[in-house]
């Protein structure tokens, strides 16, 4: 995927998500084969005000990778500024939020209360347009629209389009669903139909397979697509689909010495990148993701709950591991493999499968 002059590869992005996506995940999900990062949503009056808690989750991605910054707000010089400072640590885009629905956001009229107000969003796009330099492309990721009576995501994305904006994210969902039920291809699709060919449109929601991916692609016509939730312990997700897309086989699921061993990768950047008191919290997130689905996960996770010292449970986790690789290579252990954790994958050009059309493939 081309957004403006920066090349995607591959055309799968990682989903901003709000104390999740800090520089430890989002490495990991660099070192997976993601095409491209993005930060947390970031305040952009909170980043003008120099408030030290947002201006800790401006990071740049590590080893010069390619990585977005995300803001939102509602005031074009805020914003303008925040561009400034996304582009000061070498932001490679700037993604404005157009889609958040949590309360204090919306209260706000930021988020995607925006969706209600094209024509203030779109001063927001020119706004940060003008502040960045031409290389660096400014996004939108927005939802499908206020509520079921309001899904004017298509004509949202082409005047946030006309204003400046490189690239649309759409989550097919509407504010009012917030994250209940499903998200909607249909209103991706016609995004899609509505924008001008040369504008890239990405494709978000409830993608958690490389089956999911595909049919995002196929059923949408989508450029790329953006995975959230479906990331969180699984960053393999990445591998299978950059693979898929080069026509290689996916690896598919990691096998339990993979797990421990990323796991324990992302340990190893949150002792260098997360805040000494924030660490026994992030490490009980990293904990339930990375066992999730395994056997006796939660009794690992209530266990996780009791060590105040961050050593002692990546100690814990470590044993819990090793134990269960024992009972599965032990004769009495049980004959489970680590293929049922998570969907089997496909193989490339099975026949069951709905293939990308070259012109999506390309
Ligand atoms: C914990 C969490 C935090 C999120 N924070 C953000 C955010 O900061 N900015 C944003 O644009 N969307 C945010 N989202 C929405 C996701 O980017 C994405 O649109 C949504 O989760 C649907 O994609 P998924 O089904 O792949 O998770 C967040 C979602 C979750 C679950």
């Amino acid at each position: 995927m081309k957004i403006a002059h920066l090349d995607i590869e591959p055309d799968v992005l990682l989903a901003p998500m709000a104390a999740v996506t800090d520089l430890p995940f989002r490495t990991i999900c660099e070192e997976h084969g993601v095409g491209l990062t993005i930060t947390e949503f970031l305040s952009a009056n909170a980043l003008c005000a120099g408030a030290k808690k947002e201006l800790a989750k401006l990071t740049a991605s590590i080893g010069g990778r390619r990585f977005g910054v995300q803001i939102f707000g509602r005031e074009p010089e805020a914003l303008a500024l925040a561009a400034h400072m996304a582009r000061d640590i070498g932001a490679s885009l700037v993604d404005i939020n157009m889609g958040c629905p949590a309360k204090r956001v919306v209260a706000g009229l930021c988020g995607s209360a925006l969706m209600r107000e094209p024509e203030l969003a779109q001063g927001l796009v020119r706004a940060v347009r003008a502040a960045l330099p031409p290389e660096i492309p400014v996004t939108v990721k927005h939802r499908a629209g206020w509520d079921d009576r309001h899904l004017n995501a298509p004509e949202f994305a082409c005047a946030m389009v006309e204003a400046g904006a490189a690239m649309i994210t759409v989550h097919g969902r509407t504010r009012t669903q917030g994250f209940s039920g499903l998200s909607s291809l249909d209103i991706i699709k016609r995004t899609r139909a509505a924008l001008p060919r040369h504008i890239p449109l990405v494709g978000n929601g409830d993608v958690k397979t490389l089956e999911d991916y595909i049919r995002m692609r196929v059923e949408t016509g989508c450029d790329a697509v953006m995975i959230g939730r479906g990331a969180l312990g699984n960053p393999w997700l990445f591998r299978d689909i950059r693979a898929w897309l080069r026509a290689e086989t996916p690896p598919g699921p990691p096998s339990l010495a993979e797990r421990r061993t990323v796991f324990l990768r992302h340990v190893d950047l949150m002792r260098t990148h997360t805040p000494e008191k924030k660490i026994i919290h992030e490490l009980r997130k990293a904990v339930a993701w990375y066992t999730k689905g395994l056997p006796d996960s939660a009794v690992l996770r209530d266990q996780a709950q009791a060590p105040k010292d961050p050593a002692e449970l990546i100690a814990v986790t470590a044993r819990y591991f090793v134990e269960l690789g024992e009972r599965r290579r032990s004769p009495g252990g049980p004959a489970q493999c680590d293929n049922s954790v998570t969907a089997p994958v496909p193989e490339t050009g099975n026949p069951e499968l709905p293939t990308l059309s070259p012109a999506v493939a390309a």
